[in-house]
């Protein structure tokens, strides 16, 4: 038996902008998806992922790897998560991923992080017709990225004291659906929308060197801005709004919400002295604290 796991993401900065070829931040969290891959004892490919019903990331990598690779028909596939898909820490690549990797080791194929992205990349795109792909690097590479449109930049930075809280809005919300809003708006008004793209990039080489120069009141005030561009994109959300102001009137450094919006994720920068009260204030504003830990490792065997 082979065993992979690889990472959720949490988009840092450069939310949906990423889109249309802007850079972003990403950051892998701790939050893992663990594929295994079996002999199985009848000549069938079984599929064993409980609470997963969306299989079509798994198909896609099967057709790829039985015309490219020899897979043997009899094989037991298992899926197992540590999180749920309602956060929005990006199921779909972490699993196309360390499926990719299981097969590969079950078919005693040497494969490189860089392979591995490319090829997952590939799978995601022909299922998701549209992405950056972003969160199959973080799920490859994992640790910290500075990402761009399908790998033209993949460059890890540095986390050093980085503290983030991450809240929960209770609200699952349909990517899909809210990219697909935001191409609408963009085709009425290219420019306004361009304009807040172009801001949001400028914020991400700015938060490139704040992380490098480990300024954490710098890393704040960009995240702030952040939430306010996407705000004006329209994408966020009453509770993410409340769940920002709360993190922020309890003195974090910056707060703004993460991924496509209107439901899933906010993340607040903290000190270590502020974080159970900003913890505190999320909560009283009905968020629910999710502790996860960042920079983790990318795609890996387990044992
Ligand atoms: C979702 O986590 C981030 C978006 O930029 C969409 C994407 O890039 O796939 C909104």
């Amino acid at each position: 038996m082979v065993k992979a796991s690889a990472p959720g993401k949490l988009m840092l900065f450069g939310d949906h902008a990423v889109v249309y070829g802007h850079p972003c931040v990403v950051t892998a969290v701790s939050k893992r998806i663990e594929v295994s891959v079996a002999e199985y004892e009848r000549n069938e490919v079984c599929i064993d992922t409980p609470g997963v019903n969306d299989h079509s990331f798994i198909h896609a990598v099967l057709s790829r790897v039985s015309s490219l690779w020899c897979l043997p028909r009899s094989i037991r596939i298992t899926v197992r998560s540590s999180f749920s898909g309602a956060y929005g820490f990006g199921s779909s690549s972490a699993v196309t991923v360390a499926l990719i990797k299981a097969l590969a080791t079950y078919t005693s194929r040497a494969i490189s992080d860089r392979e591995l992205f490319l090829f997952a990349l590939d799978v995601v795109l022909s299922v998701q017709k549209v992405g950056s792909g972003f969160d199959v690097a973080a799920a490859s590479f994992g640790r910290t990225l500075l990402y761009k449109n399908k790998g033209e930049i993949i460059e890890p930075l540095p986390w050093k004291d980085i503290r983030l809280i991450v809240g929960y809005t209770g609200v699952k919300a349909s990517t899909v659906e809210i990219v697909r809003e935001v191409a609408e708006k963009r085709d009425h008004h290219p420019e306004q929308i361009d304009l807040l793209f172009n801001r949001m990039e400028n914020i991400v080489w700015q938060a490139k060197q704040a992380m490098k120069e480990n300024n954490m009141p710098w890393l704040g005030e960009l995240m702030d801005e952040h939430h306010s561009l996407l705000q004006t994109l329209g994408v966020s959300s009453e509770k993410l709004d409340s769940l920002v102001l709360a993190a922020k009137r309890a003195g974090a450094f910056g707060a703004k919400l993460s991924g496509a919006g209107r439901g899933d994720c906010m993340i607040a920068l903290v000190s270590k002295e502020r974080e159970e009260d900003i913890s505190t204030a999320i909560r009283l504003a009905g968020g629910e604290v999710v502790f996860v830990a960042f920079d983790e490792e990318g795609a890996r065997l387990e044992v």
